[in-house]
This record gives structure tokens, sequence and C-alpha cells, in this order.
């Protein structure tokens, strides 16, 4: 993933590493399997972007095409059979094209969230996105529009009250920062 990153194929390493903290809480509060949730984690985004004319697009259905990549790896290492299966449906659950089959795909999807759904997420994704040369304001209503959707992803109930405080928190700040660019 890492590498892939370095590539830029995949997500900024700052919210992949937002969401590994939170999948480790996750799996510990929800007692399961760590290991299946961080490499589902570690996964999800690997494959997200391509090379095009002038730099990098995002790709269609990367949920897809970063299971394919991962399942490559998950053969090459030996990975148990059941446990490659969760791995891999994880990373195609975890937005919600697909659905989470087990305790950890369903944690890793709600990991994945909380790259937005947190204040440092969306302090890190606006720094991204200042790189990128997008303007203040059009930057924060793309952060307030992510947090939104992530917002509606939240299922699992003992997930909700934390979701919607980071939520309010951070249209909060997303909010100020929309009246200083004007
Ligand atoms: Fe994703």
């Amino acid at each position: 993933m890492r590498q892939q990153t370095f590539k830029k194929l995949a997500p900024p390493w700052a919210l992949t590493e937002i969401a590994i903290k939170k999948g480790r809480q996750l799996a510990r509060k929800y007692k399961a399997r760590e290991d299946l949730v961080l490499a589902g984690v570690y996964l999800s985004d690997c494959v997200s972007f391509q090379k095009s004319k002038g730099g990098f697009k995002r790709v269609r259905n990367h949920e897809e095409l970063s299971a394919k990549f991962a399942e490559k790896y998950l053969r090459k290492w030996k990975a148990d059979k059941k446990d490659a299966e969760i791995i891999l449906n994880a990373i195609r659950a975890h937005h919600e094209k697909v659905r989470p089959l087990s305790k950890e795909a369903e944690i890793v999807k709600h990991a994945d969230c909380f790259k937005f759904l947190s204040l440092e997420g969306i302090v890190a994704f606006m720094h991204i996105l200042g790189e990128r040369n997008m303007p203040l304001n059009k930057a924060a209503n793309f952060a307030k529009l992510k947090a939104k959707e992530k917002l509606g992803y939240i299922s699992l109930p003992g997930m909700k009250k934390e979701a919607n405080k980071n939520y309010k928190e951070v249209v909060l700040l997303l909010n100020s920062i929309s009246k200083i660019a004007k």
C-alpha cells in the first residue's frame, strides 16, 4: 500500500494512517480479528488512481480494482483461504456498493469513514486538496460533501453517536473556513 501511495496510485498516507488507527480501535471494541481488519484497511484503496495526461485521475470502481490487486498478493503470500475471502470482501465492501459479510469487513468500512469523520482527517484532507491547488472555498465544500457521505455509511449502532458528534465538529470547522475563504 505504501508503495502504491509513493507511485501516487493510492490516497495519501496520512489518511491511511487515520483509518488504521480507527480500525485497530474498532477491532478491539467489537472483538474482531485485528490482523484481518488491518489488512482490509491497508488494502482498501490500493488502486485508486491511474496515470493520465498531465497527472493522475481517480479510477472508477476502485473497490474491485483494489481487491483484484490485493488478491494477487494474498495468493503470493499464501494467505489462508478463508482469511483471504474476508479481506477481499472487506475491500469490495468498504463503500456501499457491496455488502460486508463479516464483522471485520463492517469495521473496515467504518474505519475508512473516519478519514473524513474526524478533525485530524479533515485537516489532512484539506492540506492534500491545497497541494492539488484547489481553492479553499471549493476544498471546504468538497470536504463537507465527503463527511456527509461517510456519515450516511455508518451502520453500527455503537458508532452513530461518535460519528454524529465528529460530523458536527467537522462541519463547524469547515463552515468557519468557508467564511474566511469568501
Ligand atoms: Fe475507497
